[in-house]
C-alpha cells in the first residue's frame, strides 16, 4: 500500500544543496495558495519571503514583519503547493537576538507550517547560530550582500561589491554561510564579477537577485516579475504586465454591476422543479 508520504515526492534542502554547478535552479516568492500552486509546476524553491511586507501590506521596508505573518502565510503556500521546496524567512527581531531564539523561531516555522527550511539574512555575524540551526534539524538558506532588514543601520537598498576594495566582507560572508552548513545562499544586488567569484568558491548554491547569471540558481518576487509592484529594483525584469489586465476585469466588473448586467441568468441559482 502506498502511503501519502510516497504519492508527493517534495524537493529537499539536499536536494537543493546537490544541485550545485548544475542545471539552474529556479525559486520565486509566493505567499499565498493560488499563486504557490501555479508556480510548484516551474519552480524548484518557493520562498515565502518577508517581502510579503511590502507586497501584500504596503509596508516601507520588511523590518514590521512579524513571526506570525510569516507562518501564516507559509500554510498557505504549503497548501498550495506538492512539489516545490518551501523555504520561510524569518523576519526582522525574530533570530538576531542568540541562537536559542533563532532555534525557537525557526522551529515555530518547521513545525507550523510544515515548510522544509528557513532563510536567514547575514553573514558571518549570523554563522554560529546558522550551524547551530543545521546540527539541530533544521535547514537554513543563508542571504547576504544587500540584507534588506538591515535598512536601519545602512540607510538605503544599495547594490553591494561595485568597488573591489569592498569585496571582502561580502566574500567572507557567503564563506562564513557555506562553513556554517547553509544548504544555499542568496546573493542580493552584488556586482556580476563578485557574484561570479563567490560562486566559483563556495561549495554550496549561489541563488542571485540582482547578483547576474553567474549564480546557481535565480529568484525574484513574483509581483515584481508580474509587473504589479509600482516600484522595482533595475534588476528585475518584467516577464507579464499583469496590472492593465487586472484593471480591464475590475472595470468591466464595475460597469456590469453598474448597469445590473451582471449577475446575469447564467450565474444565479433557479428554484428547482416542483415534483409533479
Ligand atoms: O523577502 C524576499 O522576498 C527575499 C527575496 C527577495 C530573496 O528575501
Amino acid at each position: 500500500m502506498m502511503s501519502v508520504h510516497d504519492e508527493i515526492r517534495r524537493l529537499t534542502a539536499p536536494d537543493i544543496g546537490a544541485r550545485k554547478g548544475g542545471e539552474p535552479i529556479v525559486c520565486l516568492t509566493s505567499y499565498h495558495a493560488h499563486t504557490a500552486r501555479i508556480l510548484d509546476g516551474y519552480c524548484d524553491v518557493i520562498l515565502v519571503g518577508d517581502s510579503l511586507g511590502m507586497v501584500m501590506h504596503g509596508l516601507e521596508t520588511t523590518v514590521p514583519v512579524t513571526l506570525d505573518m510569516m507562518i501564516l502565510q507559509g500554510h498557505a503556500v504549503m497548501r498550495g503547493s506538492k512539489r516545490a521546496l518551501v523555504v520561510v524567512d524569518l523576519p526582522f527581531g525574530s533570530y538576531e537576538a542568540s541562537k536559542e531564539q533563532a532555534f525557537t523561531s525557526a522551529v515555530r516555522v518547521l513545525k507550523e507550517t510544515g515548510c522544509g527550511a528557513v532563510k536567514l539574512e547575514g553573514g558571518r555575524r549570523m554563522a554560529e547560530t546558522i550551524a547551530f540551526l543545521t546540527q539541530r534539524g533544521v535547514p537554513v538558506m543563508g542571504h547576504v550582500g544587500l540584507t534588506p532588514q538591515a535598512i536601519n543601520t545602512i540607510g538605503s537598498f544599495r547594490a553591494q561589491g561595485r568597488e573591489e576594495t569592498d569585496w571582502a566582507p561580502i566574500e567572507a560572508d557567503a564563506h562564513a554561510v557555506a562553513d556554517a552548513g547553509a544548504f544555499a545562499v542568496v546573493l542580493e544586488a552584488i556586482a556580476e564579477p563578485l557574484a561570479r567569484r563567490i560562486t566559483g568558491e563556495v561549495a554550496i548554491p549561489t541563488i542571485g537577485i540582482g547578483a547576474s547569471v553567474a549564480c546557481d540558481g535565480q529568484i525574484l518576487v513574483l509581483e515584481d516579475m508580474l509587473g504589479l509592484s509600482p516600484r522595482v529594483p533595475k534588476f528585475v525584469k518584467r516577464f507579464g504586465d499583469l496590472g492593465p489586465s487586472i484593471e480591464q476585469a475590475v472595470k468591466g466588473y464595475a460597469a456590469e454591476v453598474r448597469a445590473r448586467n451582471f449577475p446575469g441568468p447564467e450565474n444565479v441559482y433557479p428554484m428547482r422543479k416542483k415534483k409533479p
